[in-house]
C-alpha cells in the first residue's frame, strides 16, 4: 500500500498601518510563494463583497453613514467569521493562505477609538490562528503625511498613531514579526517579509490553533 501524507498549508497574516506598503508587499509575497511552488490564496479583510462586507464598505467610504463603534467592530469581526471555515478548508487542502489584515487590525483600530482592548478581542477568539503575523511599521510619523492619505474614514495621522500603539500590544505573541519599512525600498522590505515567512516555516507546522 502507498500512503499519501498531506501537510496543511501555512497561514500568514500581513498587518500594518494604512499606507505602509502593505498591499504592495502582500502582492510581492504572493508572487514569491507561487514561484516557490506554493498554491496560494489571498483573503483580504475586510472582505467587502459579502453581505456584511458590503455594509462595512459603505461605513468606510461614506462618512455620513451612522454606525456605533461597537456595531462597526462586531461587523468587522463577523466578516472574519464569515470566512473562517473557508480558511480551514484551504489550509486542509494544502494551500498557503495569505490574509491581508486580520484580527489584529480589528482590535487595534477599534481599541484606538477608545473601546476596551479585551472587549475588542473577545469576538475574534476562536478564529484560525496565523502561523506568522508580519507587521509592517514605521518609526517616523512623517509617513502619515503621504499623498492620498485621508481619503477613508480612519486615515488621519493622529488616529493612526493611536492605532500603532494598540498594534504594539500584540508584539509579545510568538507569531508576531515586525518589519520596519523606514528608508527601505520595496525590494528590501520584500526580503525582510520573505525572511519572516521562511523563519516561521522552518519547523513542521502543528494544527492551526485558535
Ligand atoms: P483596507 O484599507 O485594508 O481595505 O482596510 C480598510 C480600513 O478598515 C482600514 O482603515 C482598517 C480598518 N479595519 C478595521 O477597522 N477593523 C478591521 O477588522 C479591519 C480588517 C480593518
Amino acid at each position: 500500500a502507498s500512503y499519501f501524507f498531506m501537510t496543511r498549508g501555512t497561514l500568514i497574516a500581513i498587518e500594518g498601518l494604512d499606507r505602509t506598503g502593505k498591499t504592495t508587499q502582500t502582492t510581492k509575497l504572493i508572487n514569491r510563494l507561487a514561484q516557490d511552488g506554493k498554491d496560494v490564496e489571498l483573503i483580504k479583510f475586510p472582505e467587502r463583497t459579502t453581505a456584511i462586507g458590503k455594509i462595512i464598505n459603505t461605513y468606510l467610504t461614506d462618512k455620513t453613514f451612522q454606525l456605533s463603534d461597537e456595531s462597526a467592530h462586531l461587523l468587522f469581526s463577523a466578516n472574519r467569521w464569515e470566512l473562517s471555515q473557508k480558511i480551514y478548508d484551504l489550509l486542509d487542502q494544502g494551500k498557503t493562505v495569505v490574509l491581508d489584515r486580520y484580527v489584529y487590525s480589528g482590535v487595534a483600530y477599534s481599541s484606538a477609538k477608545g473601546l476596551l482592548f479585551d472587549w475588542c478581542y473577545s469576538p475574534d477568539i476562536g478564529l484560525p490562528r496565523p502561523d506568522v503575523v508580519i507587521f509592517l511599521k514605521f518609526k517616523e510619523e512623517e509617513n502619515f503625511e503621504r499623498e492620498g492619505f485621508g481619503d477613508e474614514r480612519y486615515e488621519v495621522a493622529e488616529f493612526q498613531q493611536k492605532v500603532k500603539i494598540q498594534f504594539e500590544k500584540f508584539s509579545g505573541q510568538d507569531n508576531w514579526k515586525p518589519v520596519f519599512v523606514d528608508g527601505k525600498n520595496i525590494e528590501e522590505v520584500g526580503e525582510l517579509v520573505w525572511k519572516c515567512y521562511t523563519d516561521a516555516t522552518k519547523q513542521a507546522l502543528g494544527p492551526v490553533q485558535n
